[in-house]
């Protein structure tokens, strides 16, 4: 051939000198992860932004479970199909034990029979259970699909669907096999709460007291305030709650998005509230509930050690109890021993890097990370709640 042709598609140069001869070799993958958070109240609005962030997928793959996909699946799987994707479903069984290694093998034993590629889309459509699980499905699956979040519980809503922690539980710990991995944007459709029982809707609301107890004031004084129309499932107040825990929480991740700080206040409440639902087999306690019993432990530490005025802890135990969450034992599965869970805290205690981080709160909107609460401080405050030996 005497001329040449350029040759299409995309051209690729590279010119990269011979490497240093001494020293390292440093790699470096900076990650600048942004996503929306779309609150929603309709059907309709929700399918609009749900059918952009598809953003020109064949197909959409969308994890779900038995509940969710009886009460909405038709209707959402329809509009899917109408903004052009194929649609794929599967269903685990309702609740946090499908929160498993068992359920990711087998959404990607799915997944590799199907026509799902990387220009696709997961959808994560149900509970914190179903956001965690798809999340990581699809951060593992091909070494990474996107993924959309769309919340149907409060409590998802609130705060699982948001900031790209992804996992499955482990019969040792919570949460023990996971990754972080952004959605690509999140619908959070308020509409979606009108199905929820009023427990789910308090284990909801949990979440949003504790950003209150360490970040706004305001919020938890707008939690106060309008306890009775949130419980009620008021769509008006609960498109407020869910607003601003996305701004609070999107805020506060993004201060340290990949974790690098283990000290951080939206832990509060769980330093016993995981070992909590370990301990109770991650069955009878929702999230929200084992939360919330965390919290009045966590400030009962805090105010022993003289450092949260009694009034504020009142005026907490006050507020999770009008919304009836467990805030002593009696409210809690029988059984339960302080032995039993501050072993389970030991795991924890790997996690964060050797030593337990308890987030303990000095008034609303400040707190304290310590690290130097001892065990007899954890009993005394276990014990004031009605959990002994
Ligand atoms: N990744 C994170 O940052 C993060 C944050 C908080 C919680 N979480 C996780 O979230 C999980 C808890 O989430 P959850 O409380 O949503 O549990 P869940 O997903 O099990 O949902 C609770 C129940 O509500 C049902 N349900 C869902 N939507 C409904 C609707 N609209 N109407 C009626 N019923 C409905 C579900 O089928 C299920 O039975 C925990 O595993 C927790 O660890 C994760």
């Amino acid at each position: 051939m005497d001329s040449l042709t350029v040759p299409t598609g995309l051209h690729v140069h590279d010119d990269f000198p011979l490497a240093d001869e001494r020293g390292p070799i440093v790699a470096a993958a900076r990650r600048a992860d942004r996503y929306a958070v779309h609150v929603t109240r309709t059907a309709d609005e929700t399918e609009r932004e749900l059918a952009r962030l598809l953003d020109g997928a064949r197909v959409a793959a969308v994890v779900t479970d038995d509940t969710v996909e009886a009460l909405y699946g038709g209707r959402l799987y329809a509009a899917l199909r109408s903004a052009g994707a194929h649609v794929m479903a599967h269903a685990v069984p309702a609740g946090e034990r499908s929160k498993s290694l068992d359920q990711a093998v087998r959404l990607w034993n799915w997944l590799a029979h199907s026509e799902l590629g990387r220009r696709d889309v997961l959808i994560a459509f149900g509970g914190g259970v179903i956001c965690d699980l798809g999340g990581w499905v699809a951060s593992a699956y091909m070494r990474g699909v996107p993924y959309v979040n769309v919340p149907t519980t409060l409590l998802a809503m609130v705060d699982g669907a948001l900031g790209g922690k992804v996992a499955v539980n482990h019969p040792v710990a919570k949460n023990l096999l996971g990754a972080f991995e952004q959605p690509r944007g999140v619908v959070a459709d308020v509409g979606y709460a009108r199905s929820l029982e009023r427990r789910h809707l308090a284990a909801g609301i949990a979440e949003c007291i504790k950003k209150g107890v360490i970040a706004s004031p305001a919020y938890f004084a707008f939690i106060e305030d309008n306890a009775a129309a949130l419980l009620g499932g008021d769509l008006d107040a609960l498109e407020v709650l869910v607003r601003s825990a996305a701004a609070i929480k999107t805020a506060l991740i993004e201060r340290d998005p990949y974790e690098d700080d283990l000290r951080r206040p939206l832990n509060f409440g769980h330093t016993i509230g995981h070992p909590l639902e370990t301990v109770t087999g991650y069955g009878p306690l929702l999230h929200g509930e084992a939360v919330a019993f965390g919290m009045v432990v966590e400030s009962r530490i805090a105010a022993r050690r003289g450092w949260l005025p009694e009034p504020a802890l009142e005026r907490l135990v006050e507020l999770l109890e009008t919304c009836r969450l467990p805030v002593h034992a009696r409210e809690l599965p029988a059984g339960l021993s302080a032995a039993a869970l501050i072993r389970a805290t030991a795991k924890v205690r790997l996690i964060r890097a050797g030593s337990l981080r308890w987030v303990l709160p000095t008034e609303l909107g400040q707190t304290v990370i310590a690290d130097d609460v001892r065990e007899e401080e954890i009993r005394a405050a276990l014990a004031a709640c009605g959990i002994l030996e």
